[in-house]
Parts: C-alpha cells; structure tokens; sequence
C-alpha cells in the first residue's frame, strides 16, 4: 500500500551538517520526495506536533530542541516521502527511538546521541503511522507545497 510519510531532519543534525548525509540515506530507499522545506518552528507548532506526548516529563525540554533552542539553529527540513510502505521503510533505516539502543547501522545509531542529562537527540523525526502521518503533513504542509494530491 502506498502511503505518504512525514520527516524532520531535527536541529541536532541540523547544527552538526548532517542533513545531506541524512538524506542520502534515505534516498536510497525505494520512496519519492514529494515535498521539502526548511521551516522555522515555534512552540505552537512543536506543541501540536508532539500533542499526544503532552504531559510526558520529557516534554518541555523536547519542544525546545525541536524549536532549535537547545543547538542555536533557526530551521529544521521538513520532508515528506511517498512510497509502498513508506513509513516502515524510513522508521527500518531511522533506527529506534533512544540512539543508545538504535542499531549501527541505523541513521539513529550512526548519528544520534543521549545527553548526560538524559535527552535523546535522535536526529529524526518520522510519522508513526497512517493517521499521523496524514496529521502531521497537514499540520506541516499546505496541499500545493506537495507534488501530489494525497488521497
Ligand atoms: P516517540 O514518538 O515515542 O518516538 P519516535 O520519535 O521514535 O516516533 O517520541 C517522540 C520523541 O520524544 C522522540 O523522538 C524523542 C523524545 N523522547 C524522549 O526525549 N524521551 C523518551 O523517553 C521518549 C519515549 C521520547
């Protein structure tokens, strides 16, 4: 089943030039581009983007990395990708949530790190599953910043 996916290249990979690298990896898999940007974002937009994690102890921190403030960088890449099984075939090569436990091989194991403080940067964001994935891009996204109709 085709679906559409929605990634962030997040201000960690942002501030240390990963994003071409990041991208390279996931060139490779057998999904389309079909939208890109570099976005500035506020705590509006990192609140809804994590709504559903809202209330975690991690939370507040979390919403300042992704706005950036954490790494001193203004932007992150929003990306969105279609393909058969789009989002298993990018969250396979993301890598598990916590870096420390993401395989080497993995852009989360390559890349990604646990602060001394307990913070996982883990370099990407990517939708979790359909319906957020559809959220999300919505949320990212006007329908002609794409280049094609989602169904
Ligand atoms: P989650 O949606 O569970 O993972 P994923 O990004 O792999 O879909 O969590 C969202 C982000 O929240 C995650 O990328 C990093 C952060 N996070 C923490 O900082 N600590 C945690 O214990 C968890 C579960 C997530």
């Amino acid at each position: 089943m085709e679906q559409a996916v929605l990634v962030l290249i997040k201000p960690d990979a942002i501030q240390r030039k990963l994003t071409g690298a990041v991208l390279a990896r996931l060139e490779s898999l057998d999904v389309k581009l079909i939208g890109a940007k570099a976005v500035r974002v506020d705590h509006a937009l990192a609140e809804e983007h994590y709504t559903r994690l809202r209330g975690k102890p991690f939370f507040d921190d979390m919403i300042r990395y992704l706005c950036g403030e954490l790494h001193g960088v203004e932007f992150v890449v929003a990306l969105v990708f279609w393909g058969e099984e789009a989002i298993r075939q990018i969250r396979h090569v993301a890598g598990a949530t916590n870096p420390e436990a993401a395989a080497p091989g993995t852009i989360r194991g390559a890349y990604g790190c646990l602060t001394s403080g307990g913070r996982m940067e883990n370099v990407l964001h990517a939708s979790s599953d359909e319906s957020e994935a559809k959220r999300e891009i919505a949320l990212w996204f006007r329908p002609e910043e794409l280049l094609i109709q989602l169904p």
